[in-house]
């Protein structure tokens, strides 16, 4: 009901402020903050996405949500508490600098914990409840909203970590997945706002072939899609560590590849284009991708570009796109 609503989203408010006060002003955040600092994020910006600290206690968690009358029980429904086969609670969250999960009305809803005495798992996120199912949520699109109007495009990271490094470094349109690829619905929610999307995963395998995911599911909506370009096995965050804002913004944003490109760009690094096979292969490849573009005009535009780099004539290029089209159906 909205009266229980209303009250986990109470209890995440406080428990959301409490983890704030505890990494801002108290001797039990100060690790928590240390690490923050450490990795580079500022005041201003600890400030603008309340991220807080988890004291590593079994009972913190526990004993202050008593005390405001919230029932243990639903704070275990609601994800904030664990419960044990003796039914005694526990904190979910420990040791871990907490992020705080927003919905699109900026309410928290959820919270992401990042360890940091090497626990496992690294990152640990509430659980899917009635109001936070990661599938449908994209972290910070409350906040990037004006941003993301203004501009016309979003750009998608990975997570929270990504989205916040991204922020500070002056781009204010970026939303994150938590973890895993785009659904189907996230896709169609970016649809409704924006006709571009840019896919800004990491580098590193699983990240690409995420972006590649998430790139055809945001094409079959209907929007146009670019592909940030990141050196090999480099995140968002690291990038802007290594290289600072500036470049950040024009190398890696701006500088942004098509889908078919970005492909072409990673396809690459497995053949040695000075073999005829192993040419027809890419090629092959490439092509196989190209048939499952939606828009003519973008189909056209690849095969330009394949005809070019391997002198092959146009009409072999659109005989073989429209066969492989037809397979798929
Ligand atoms: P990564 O797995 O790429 O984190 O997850 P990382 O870059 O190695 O972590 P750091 O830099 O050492 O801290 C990227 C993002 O995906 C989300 C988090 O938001 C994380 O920032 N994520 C990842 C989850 O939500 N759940 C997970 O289990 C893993
Ligand atoms: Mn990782
Ligand atoms: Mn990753
Ligand atoms: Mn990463
Ligand atoms: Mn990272």
């Amino acid at each position: 009901s909205s009266k229980e609503d209303q009250t986990v989203l109470d209890a995440n408010n406080w428990l959301m402020k409490l983890y704030h006060h505890l990494l801002r002003n108290t001797k039990e955040g100060k690790e928590g903050y240390a690490y923050l600092i450490e990795r580079g994020f500022t005041d201003e910006i600890i400030d603008r996405f309340q991220l807080g600290y988890a004291p590593n206690s079994k009972d913190f968690v526990v004993r202050f949500l008593e005390k405001k009358g919230f029932h243990p029980q639903a704070m275990v429904k609601a994800g904030l508490l664990s419960v044990n086969d003796h039914g005694e609670y526990s904190d979910r969250f420990r040791g871990r600098v907490i992020f705080p999960i927003r919905n699109h009305l900026g309410k928290t809803v959820a919270f992401g914990g990042r360890a940091i005495f090497d626990q496992e798992p690294k990152y640990l996120n509430s659980p899917e409840t009635e109001l936070f199912q990661k599938g449908k949520l994209l972290y910070n699109f409350d906040l990037a909203r004006s941003a993301i109007r203004k501009k016309g495009s979003v750009i998608l990271f990975e997570g929270y970590v990504d989205v916040i490094a991204a922020n500070q470094a002056g781009v204010e349109n970026g939303i994150g997945t938590l973890g895993t690829s785009i659904t189907e619905q996230q896709a169609k929610l970016i649809r409704r706002y924006v006709d571009q999307a840019i896919v800004c995963y990491d580098g590193d395998r699983p990240g690409i072939e995420a972006s590649l995911k998430a790139a055809k599911l945001l094409m079959k909506t209907g929007c146009q899609v670019k592909m940030a370009r990141l050196p090999d096995g480099m995140d968002p965050d690291d990038y802007i560590k290594a290289y600072g804002a500036e470049r950040f913004q024009n190398e890696v944003i701006g500088a942004s590849d098509t889908y078919v490109a970005f492909i072409m760009r990673h396809l690459r690094k497995e053949f040695n284009l000075n073999l005829e096979g192993d040419r027809i292969t890419y090629v092959e490849k490439v092509l196989k991708e190209v048939a499952t573009v939606d828009r003519a005009i973008e189909r056209e535009h690849y095969l330009q570009e394949l005809a070019n780099e391997f002198e092959l004539s146009m009409d072999t290029l659109k005989d073989e796109v429209a066969k492989l089209s037809k397979r798929q159906g």
